[in-house]
């Protein structure tokens, strides 16, 4: 690999002569400019990858210089020549974004510790970016598996979200997915630069979650380090503040005034610090609810309320189970170095019957857990958990508009989940999905009405 290119501009030639020579020696590439003019051109041509400017030149400063490298190279460092011990000039330029400064004469092993410190954290924002944009692909909405009308509806809704800087709140059962729609929000935001940093509100202590959303100052308490909180943290990114449901009044308090201030005051302090951060907060609770008992502020949760995605569980989608399968046996195969696998049709149907109380997640356990078991290329029965044929089966179902009927109700759900995988495996043709359960095909369009079974368009 060819070695570094530099830049080098300083209006005394002895300086620029020296400079040249201790950079040829480590075997740099450089270019050596005696004016800021001819130093653009130069400049102009490209694949710099650091620069060595003087300060004090004709006309203009190394402040000056600086930004106007910066403007087109925001990222290359410069550091600064100064021939005056003036410790005020420097500290500016560093302010103003110079990686460091030097007092000339000029020590060779100075700049080259300088130059492989800079390089070393090019090197780090570039890696630090490749990732991010690897997070950005990964967090895609096409990444996200859903074909269901309820699923294409809550893909609008992040969609909308990610265009928008309003407050988020995913409203879903356990497992449902709530922290991927965040994620997926953030990263397809404008703010997808900066960070999506996440905070479970009800795993921590009261007084543990406040220091951690808002930082600590030092000497709180006795050898208490000072420290940054998670608001902090996500400036100029985003924050999701999970399971919001749990937070403790007080807390509550506090997040309101972020949210209406823009600004957090460290535990210990008075002093408050300015925040640019975007909030998604999710719950698995009726907030609304929570509101009636007066356990969550009411003017909190207007604020989180702007913007609401109501994630469904995943029984009442389950003609999303079939890709979600397949995603995950995909997904898993792949992991382990396996072949890929296919799932025989009896274990999706049931697997479709199944009602998931843990939604997406306990899918995503079985699936892995079935790939894990299996050493053939058919993933059946005898791969699931033991649990599961029975649970299926006779499993109440947890939503409130269904509640278990006793045996009708299961039979009915039980029959339900066959006659949508088979409809699923049949591009939702009527007609082919009752010739593979093989009943007629008015007996099959009487219990798709008398079922309430949602028809897919193919
Ligand atoms: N539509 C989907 N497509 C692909 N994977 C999904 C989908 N929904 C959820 N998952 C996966 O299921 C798992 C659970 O999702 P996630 O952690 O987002 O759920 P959650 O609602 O935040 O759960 P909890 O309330 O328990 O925190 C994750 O591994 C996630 O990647
Ligand atoms: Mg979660």
């Amino acid at each position: 690999m060819d070695k570094e290119r530099i830049l080098v501009i300083d209006d005394d030639l002895n300086t620029l002569k020296m400079v040249e020579s201790f950079l040829s020696l480590k075997k740099y590439q450089v270019a050596t400019c005696l004016t800021f003019r001819d130093a653009m051109k130069e400049f102009g041509q490209g694949g710099f990858d650091a620069a060595v400017i003087d300060y004090f030149m004709p006309n203009t400063t190394g402040l000056e210089m600086m930004k106007a490298l910066h403007e087109q190279e925001p990222d290359m460092p410069v550091i600064v020549l100064t021939a005056s011990r003036d410790i005020k000039i420097a500290v500016n330029m560093i302010r103003q974004g110079a990686f460091n400064y030097l007092v000339k004469p000029v020590d060779p092993d100075e700049l080259y510790i300088n130059l492989d410190k800079a390089f070393e954290r090019s090197r780090l924002v570039k890696e630090n970016r490749e990732l991010k944009l690897d997070l950005k692909d990964r967090y895609k909405l096409t990444h996200i598996v859903g074909g269901s009308g309820r699923m294409k509806d809550v893909f609008e809704l992040t969609g909308r979200a990610a265009k928008v800087r309003s407050n988020v709140l995913i409203i879903g059962e356990t497992g449902a997915g709530k922290e991927l729609i965040a994620r997926a929000i953030h990263y397809n935001s404008d703010r997808a630069a900066g960070s999506f940093i996440g905070v479970n509100c009800s795993a921590l202590a009261e007084s543990l979650l406040e220091a951690e959303l808002f930082g600590i100052e030092k000497n709180v308490a006795t050898g208490v380090d000072a420290r940054m909180g998670k608001f902090e943290a996500a400036a100029g990114g985003s924050i999701f503040l999970d399971e919001i449901g749990d937070m403790s009044p007080s807390i509550q308090a506090k997040v309101l005034r972020v949210i209406q201030e823009r600004e957090v005051e460290r535990v210990g302090s008075h002093t408050p610090r300015k925040v640019d951060i975007r909030i998604i907060a999710a719950t698995n609770r009726n907030l609304e609810l929570a509101v009636e008992q007066e356990k969550f502020r009411k003017d909190l949760y207007y604020r989180l309320n702007v913007l609401v995605i109501p994630l469904p569980p995943l029984r009442e989608r389950k003609q999303d189970i079939p890709s979600l399968c397949d995603h995950f046996l995909a997904y898993f195969c792949k992991q382990n170095n396996m072949e890929r696998k296919r799932i025989h049709p009896d274990v999706l149907k049931l697997l479709i019957a199944h009602d998931w109380p843990g939604n997406v997640r306990e899918l995503e356990n079985t699936i892995e857990r079935a790939v894990v078991m299996c050493d053939t290329e058919m993933v059946t029965m005898t791969h699931l958990p033991p649990n599961l044929e029975e649970a299926s089966a006779a499993a109440p179902s947890l939503s409130p508009d269904q509640p278990d009927g006793g045996l009708d109700a299961k039979v009915a759900a039980f029959e339900k989940g066959l006659i949508v995988a088979a409809l699923e495996q049949h591009g939702w043709r009527q007609n082919k999905a009752a010739a593979a359960l093989g009943v007629s095909e008015r007996s099959m369009w009487y219990k798709i009405k008398k079922l309430g079974i949602h028809i897919e368009k193919a």
